[in-house]
């Protein structure tokens, strides 16, 4: 759905009141949170202890450095909805000019992106889904479309039979949904190939962990493990070579964030078999800030590039 032009006007003249009221608001407007800068933006990410959220972070910042009028404020709702919640109303009382927000789990943040929404304030939402369609545009890659891509890559290196292990993300956020549709979609046609345990792990690496072995124990035997990030994906091969079976099977990831931790090099190692490349979108979302608060019009939806890395693909020292 196209959505009439999000033409915002900075809200700082509806602060203005009279006498006393008015030198309050300029001098509010002055030395306040967006200092010099026109537009004040709150960016409310779902946690920072993940590599993926901290390159986000870091994309983010780097691109407003490119949009003098744009101040942007940073919030860590450290994986907790009733903080994240707490963070977007925090936003809501320093009245800023436009809400960026990457949720935690859809259903417990609606409600006060709604709000937000309702009240005139252009919302772009990124890599999570809100539920509705209370929000000016949302950025991300397509969860379901990895998830088949991955489940293809499944079906082409088991040749349609083997045991699957998949380690799911949390279950309230969107992409653990679409990726975890996406993958079971595509080996629905290889009735050989079964899922034979699917642990929720949180995206958290230490979680994956202990539910690899707990997998490991109950089966003898496991030709794949997929799961739905890299830091999921090498928590599971950690498992695996604690026990000494890492070579019995392969890891599946997604990210592929470049660097020494990230998805690209345990490619390049050979500790994951494959992963798909999941851009952060902080970049983007700037750049679609920006244009919103330019009264420009954007699409309700921006869609991402993905890309499958195996090891054929990444050189041995990976970026
Ligand atoms: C980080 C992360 C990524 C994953 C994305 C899905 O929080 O777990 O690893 O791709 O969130 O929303």
């Amino acid at each position: 759905m196209e959505r009439a032009p999000a033409t915002h006007a900075p809200r700082l003249s509806t602060r203005v009141a009279v006498g006393a009221a008015v030198l309050a608001a300029l001098a509010t407007a002055a030395c306040g949170p967006r200092g010099s800068a026109t537009h004040l933006v709150g960016f409310s990410q779902c946690n920072l202890g993940e590599p993926w959220r901290v390159a986000m972070n870091a994309e983010v910042a780097a691109r407003a450095q490119d949009f003098p009028d744009l101040k942007i404020v940073f919030a860590d709702a450290q994986q907790d909805n009733a903080k994240q919640v707490a963070d977007v109303e925090n936003f809501l009382r320093q009245r800023i000019d436009l809400l960026m927000i990457s949720p935690n789990e859809a259903k417990p943040l609606t409600p006060v992106v709604e709000r937000a929404f309702k009240a005139g304030i252009p919302v772009v939402v990124i890599d999570r889904g809100i539920e509705g369609d209370s929000y000016t545009t949302f950025i991300g890659a397509d969860n379901y479309e990895i998830g088949r891509q991955a489940g293809d890559h499944i079906v082409e290196i088991l040749k349609g039979s083997g045991a699957i292990v998949e380690i799911r993300g949390l279950p309230g956020s969107p992409p653990a949904l679409d990726r975890s549709r996406g993958m079971h979609d595509a080996i629905a046609a290889h009735p050989g190939l079964q899922i034979i345990h699917s642990p929720v792990a949180n995206w958290l690496r230490e979680e994956a962990m202990a539910q690899m072995e707990m997998a490991l124990a109950a089966h003898p035997h496991i030709d794949v493990v997929y799961a739905h990030n890299d830091p999921m994906a090498v928590g599971a091969y950690l498992a695996a070579k604690a026990k000494g079976r890492e070579r019995e099977m392969k890891f599946i990831g997604i990210d592929a964030l470049p660097g020494l931790d990230g998805g690209r090099q345990a490619v390049a190692d050979g500790k994951l078999d494959a992963t798909f490349v999941y851009p952060t979108g902080g970049r983007e979302a700037v750049e679609l800030a920006a244009r919103i608060l330019n009264g420009e019009q954007v699409p309700q939806r921006v869609v991402l590039k993905t890309e499958k890395i195996t090891r054929a693909g990444v050189s041995r020292h990976a970026p």
